[in-house]
């Protein structure tokens, strides 16, 4: 089998691709990623460059993705722009990788008929209520908050439409809010951990009554790996470990677990148009394909996260003070 992985030097798609070389010894893997401030080619260190190619390209540009479209047997789609102040701040880029690379993506996966999945996110759907006892499903509709959501809405669009008018043999997963190694410091949860460990104080937004789902990056990637092998065509499925939290607890936990004072955290200004609550319901996930997460305790999860961040300072501390900067110029 050899896989297209697009975004495989982002936080998600690195970790589908370590999951994959470990877990599916005679794969073959190429990674195409453009790169970007959230790209990290260290990502991909410790991969055998014989199982694991690398090329560094835009997934917009038809001329780069025709020959890897056409040389793989499946495509596995990561690739985008993926951070809700960014898209705020300036939702152009967004438009453009998440809708437009997935149009280029789609038709060359068209044109040579290739199976094709595509990564979405559990945000498409808006959100709920705090007392809400229904949780997301395949079947609750679509309803974009913000330019991220609702270009990663777009671009799920364009894949229905391209199943059900050309028949493309694809699949799509929507997925929670993921933790774990390598994810940008600029998320909510690598955030709080490096301005721990650089000595200031964690920083929520407004009351912290926001609540979001945590899945562990690694069960998210045996989520793909399973639909990938096994899923139906023209299907969706919802990944999700019952994680949900609200952000002032889990700012909470970090501070336990880095032996800090609790009530330690700044309240800053809350973002634009919050979404309050995400819970996925991933029964089908797991009753038709019989998954199941692995990483269940989210205390333990997030003690092997602070651990990670605290011996892997080389890797996150040159992104730090831009994004510490970016966040400065965002407050203003
Ligand atoms: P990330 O920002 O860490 O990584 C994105 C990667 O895509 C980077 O390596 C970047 O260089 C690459 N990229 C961006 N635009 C590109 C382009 N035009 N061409 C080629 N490469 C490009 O993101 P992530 O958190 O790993 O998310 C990966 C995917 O998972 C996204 O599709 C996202 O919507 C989805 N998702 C994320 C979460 C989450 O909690 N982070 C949850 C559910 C779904
Ligand atoms: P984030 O990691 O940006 O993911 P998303 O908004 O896509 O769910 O943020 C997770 C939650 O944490 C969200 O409710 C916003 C909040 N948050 C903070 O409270 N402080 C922060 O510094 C950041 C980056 C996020």
């Amino acid at each position: 089998m050899k896989i297209l992985v697009t975004g495989g030097a982002g936080f998600i798609g690195a970790n589908f691709v370590h999951y994959v070389y470990r877990e599916r010894a005679d794969w073959q893997i190429t990674v195409l990623d453009a790169l970007t401030y959230a790209g990290n080619l260290a990502n991909l260190d410790g991969l055998d460059e014989n199982r694991v190619k690398f090329i560094k390209g835009d997934i917009c540009d038809a001329e780069t993705i025709d020959p890897l479209v056409k040389g793989c047997d499946a495509i596995v789609h990561y690739a985008a722009e993926t951070h809700v102040d960014n898209s705020v701040q300036s939702p152009w880029p967004f438009v453009q990788s998440n809708v437009v690379g997935t149009f280029q993506l789609l038709e060359a996966a068209r044109k040579y008929d290739k199976r094709f999945h595509h990564i979405s996110t559990d945000e498409v759907y808006g959100d709920l209520e705090l007392d809400d006892p229904k949780k997301f499903s395949e079947s609750t509709p679509y309803n974009p908050s913000s330019p991220y959501s609702a270009t990663k809405a777009g671009s799920d669009h364009l894949v229905y439409a391209w199943i059900r008018t050309f028949g493309l043999q694809a699949t799509l997963s929507n997925c929670s809010n993921n933790y774990g190694s390598y994810q940008h410091v600029e998320k909510f949860i690598p955030r709080q951990i490096t301005e721990i460990l650089e000595g200031r104080k964690p920083k929520l937004y407004g009351e912290g009554k926001n609540v979001r789902d945590w899945i562990h990056a690694e069960d998210h990637s045996s989520g793909v790996l399973t639909i990938l092998e096994n899923g139906k065509i023209g299907e969706t499925y919802l990944i999700g470990a019952n994680g949900e939290r609200n952000n002032k607890d889990v700012i909470q936990l970090i501070l336990k677990l880095s032996g800090k004072d609790i009530d330690d955290f700044d309240h800053i200004n809350d973002r634009p148009g919050h979404d309050l609550r995400y819970a996925i319901d991933s029964t089908k996930l797991r009753q038709e394909l019989g998954w199941t997460p692995k990483y269940t305790d989210f205390e333990q999860g997030l003690k092997d996260t602070i651990e990670w961040y605290k011996q892997n300072e080389a890797w996150w501390k040159p992104q730090k003070a831009d994004t510490e900067a970016k966040y400065r110029e965002m407050a203003k």
